[in-house]
């Protein structure tokens, strides 16, 4: 029996920069997937504690996906995919059991996928090595579940440290440990969970991401990170549609306010990251339009009660939204969410703080 566990992840900022060759920082969660494996006697079946009932399929590659639950394909698809590696991929039982909230941007799915592939490469002695369980995973998300998805949150998942955010070159995969350590300033990382419904969120996904290409070809540069913060208003002024102008602006501006988020965390500055994340909500917000009225809700609220900066962490259109707090002025802010949102008729909003914590690892069959 092998045993393996994979965090979800917050996004301290970056938004909608890596599928753009762009910088990130997001950092693990406590919150995590743990994924069982065992040797079974025939077919592969996966059991999951959030779904009701296990699934068993006949081993095959990615053309025999049809045949398994939409939930199965993210335990499913890396069987799929090493098989048509030329893999040979024994009979097994794997169990997932995870704690990550869906649907809340807080990448359940990565976690999910990630520790699958962990596990499976441990226990098929497959020797990926980080770059290969990166890229196994991201395959997954993206060949065998169809998501169009930009490769930071199985980084966030793989690579996280506890104490630090991970700071990636999503052009070459590079990942560099960044000290966060909120609590040194007196600070609590609040999160937000607004459970707002996803709204159309895999289409607007999909339609930014074809924009942010578009742009770039118009452009005719390989993807917008090579379109400086100093070249901006150039190459605004070289676009006609003024959609494609205002994802280029967030874009470029987001990958620069990720800049200077790592100098002021390296700097021990960390109270000097809130402007930042409110200015990486205002260009989700406007720009890119990507929040939705309970984030913004949320984030105004955290604000007034005192938040030294919050903005909306994920893919966007609902999710939660993550705010830098005084100590001493996190309950006072958290009520403010909840009487702004019921204010508002929306759901009520979970509350958590959260701690950078450890990437994937191994554990002993005896926890969890
Ligand atoms: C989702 C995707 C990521 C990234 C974010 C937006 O979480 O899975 O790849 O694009 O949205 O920053």
């Amino acid at each position: 029996m092998t045993r393996w566990f994979a965090p979800g992840r917050i996004n301290l900022i970056g938004e909608h920069t890596d599928y753009n060759d762009g910088f990130v920082l997001p950092l693990a969660l406590r919150h995590g997937c743990t994924t069982t494996l065992s040797a079974a006697d025939e077919g592969w079946t996966v059991a999951s504690a959030q779904a009701s009932a296990p699934a068993t399929v006949r081993p095959s590659g990615l053309a025999g996906r049809d045949d398994a639950p939409d939930w199965a394909a993210y335990v499913l698809g890396a069987l799929w995919l090493l098989r048509d590696d030329g893999v040979d991929v024994p009979p097994i039982r794997i169990e997932v059991d995870s704690d990550v909230p869906s649907g809340a941007g807080l990448s359940s799915s990565a976690a999910l996928v990630c520790s699958v592939v962990c596990a499976l490469d441990d226990h098929l002695g497959l020797d990926l090595g980080p770059d290969g369980l990166l890229d196994l995973s991201r395959r997954v998300e993206n060949d065998a579940v169809g998501a169009p998805t930009g490769g930071m949150d199985q980084l966030a998942s793989l690579r996280g440290e506890a104490g630090h955010a991970l700071f990636c070159d999503m052009r070459d995969l590079t990942t560099q440990s960044v000290p966060f350590d909120a609590a040194g300033a007196g600070l609590v990382l609040l999160v937000a969970d607004t459970r707002a419904p996803h709204r159309h969120a895999d289409g607007e996904y999909a339609a930014r991401r074809s924009g942010c290409e578009e742009a770039a070809r118009q452009l005719g540069v390989p993807a917008l990170r090579d379109v400086t913060l100093a070249g901006l208003d150039d190459a605004l002024g070289r676009l006609d549609d003024e959609e494609l102008r205002r994802y280029v602006r967030h874009v470029v501006t987001e990958d620069a306010r990720v800049l200077d988020a790592v100098e002021v965390l390296r700097a021990g500055r960390t109270e000097d990251l809130g402007p930042l994340l409110t200015a990486s909500h205002a260009s989700m917000r406007d720009d890119f339009r990507i929040t939705v009225p309970e984030v913004d809700t949320a984030v105004e609220a955290m604000l007034s009660a005192g938040a030294r900066g919050a903005r909306m962490t994920g893919g966007g259109f609902g999710g939660c939204v993550i705010a830098l707090v005084p100590s001493a002025d996190v309950d006072a802010a958290g009520d403010a969410v909840r009487r702004a949102s019921a204010d508002a008729g929306f759901a009520e909003p979970a509350l958590f703080t959260a701690e950078a914590a450890a990437g994937a690892r191994r554990v002993s069959p005896a926890s969890r």
